[in-house]
């Protein structure tokens, strides 16, 4: 069975960036970009309220980690262990081998890679360290920054569904899904 987060040793380190669980200290910072227009409109929430996002923040930790650079928090890395759909008698073998993950950045850092250095780890955290058989993730087929990332780290499209998804502009749009499995990333090492 899979460990939880919790269970590992934090933090990670990789060649540029330092990846940690998020804390309730990190509620100011994330939301300094996540309330950014640009950024939240491709995201299931746009909080413009820093005392909301402040209370709220204990209940999103437990499924997010946080990425530094320098001691500064530049994202935040969604990673959520989840049930595969699975026949009843199964249930529990299949149980807690599906990671969905996603990605949010300060767009002060884009463009140099740091996005695709910490989901790059965040797979190998996934399939390694939690030993879990499949990752995805999942964004607006519009999203190119998303699913460019995706194939960059070698994740494969599954699924581009049609007109699927209600944005908040009030357009129903396109969606798309990504996946890995883990001896796929076993062999791409
Ligand atoms: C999705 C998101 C994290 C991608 O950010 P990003 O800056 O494109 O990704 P990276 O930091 O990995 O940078 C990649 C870019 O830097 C370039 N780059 C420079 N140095 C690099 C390096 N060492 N390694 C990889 N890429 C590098 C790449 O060529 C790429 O540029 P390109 O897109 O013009 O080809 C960012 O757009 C974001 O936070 N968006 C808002 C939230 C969001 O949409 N999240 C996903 C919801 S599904």
């Amino acid at each position: 069975m899979p460990r939880a987060i919790t269970d590992l040793t934090w933090p990670v380190t990789t060649e540029r960036l330092s990846i940690r669980p998020a804390e309730q200290r990190d509620a100011a910072p994330t939301y300094a970009f996540r309330s950014l227009p640009e950024v939240a409109r491709w995201l299931t929430n746009h909080p413009q309220d820093p005392a909301a996002w402040e209370d709220g923040y204990a209940e999103r930790q437990t499924d997010t980690l946080i990425v530094e650079k320098d001691g500064v928090v530049i994202g935040d890395l969604y990673l959520s262990i989840q049930d595969p759909w699975s026949q009843a008698e199964v249930r529990e073998q299949a149980a807690r081998t599906l990671v969905e993950i996603g990605y949010v950045f300060d767009p002060a850092y884009a463009g140099q890679g740091f996005a695709t250095e910490a989901v790059r780890e965040e797979l190998r955290i996934c399939f390694e360290d939690l030993g879990v058989r499949r990752v995805i993730a999942q964004c607006f087929a519009d999203n190119d920054a998303s699913w460019r990332l995706m194939e960059r780290l070698g994740m494969r499209r599954e699924q581009h569904t049609k007109q699927d998804s209600l944005h908040r502009d009030g357009q129903w749009l396109d969606g798309m899904m990504y996946a890995l499995l883990r001896d796929e990333w076993l062999s791409a090492r």
